[in-house]
């Protein structure tokens, strides 16, 4: 069992679980009024967007369908830069509106990535989702979501959904992580 509610490592608490709830209910709306009537389809970015998209749908008051689709890129606290994606494992997009949920864009490595494949299958409309973004990280130009939670300084953070090798996705906050 952890020993308190802040496990070794976790210097802080970022993101309060009402400040999350509150935040995950106004993106909910915004989304519950662009998709009213088009049956879109919610993809969750595996795995740390799970704890954000169990959340996120539940505060979209409309028809949708879900799906899971597993990309990766980091290892510890380092991005590694290469793009793990299969694509075989890729949901059936074609002529649907579909809303891609992730947890957080550092690099955006990932989601320009990602785009790029469901682009590729010819979705009727793609936009982006993400709890979190590290504008400071960028590498690819540009790149931003449709509808973003917070923006946060270049800090390694964990908990709601988000690891460290695996570990704190169970935490309700978001920690600030100093290994
Ligand atoms: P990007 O490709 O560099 O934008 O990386 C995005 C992915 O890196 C996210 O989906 C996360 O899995 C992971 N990531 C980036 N920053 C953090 C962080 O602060 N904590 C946990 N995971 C992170
Ligand atoms: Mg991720």
């Amino acid at each position: 069992m952890y020993v308190s509610d802040r496990p070794e490592g976790i210097e802080r608490i970022l993101f309060s679980e009402e400040q999350l709830k509150e935040k995950v209910a106004e993106i909910g709306r915004a989304l519950t009024e662009e998709y009213d009537g088009k049956d879109p389809l919610f993809v969750c970015i595996l795995k740390g967007s799970t704890v954000f998209f169990a959340d996120l749908i539940r505060e979209v008051k409309c028809r949708l369908e879900i799906d899971f689709f597993r990309a990766s890129s980091y290892s510890g606290t380092k991005t590694t830069g290469s793009v793990e994606a299969d694509e075989s494992g890729l949901p059936d997009i074609k002529g649907r509106d579909v809303v891609l949920v992730e947890d957080i864009i550092d690099t955006a490595r990932t989601l320009s990535r990602l785009k790029e494949i469901f682009l590729r299958h010819e979705p009727k409309s793609l936009k982006i989702v993400s709890l979190l973004d590290k504008p400071s990280r960028r590498e690819v130009e540009g790149f931003s979501a449709d509808y973003l939670g917070f923006e946060i300084e270049d800090l390694f953070v964990v908990g709601y959904g988000l690891d460290c090798d695996q570990q704190f996705r169970n935490l309700p906050y978001i920690g600030i992580y100093k290994p």
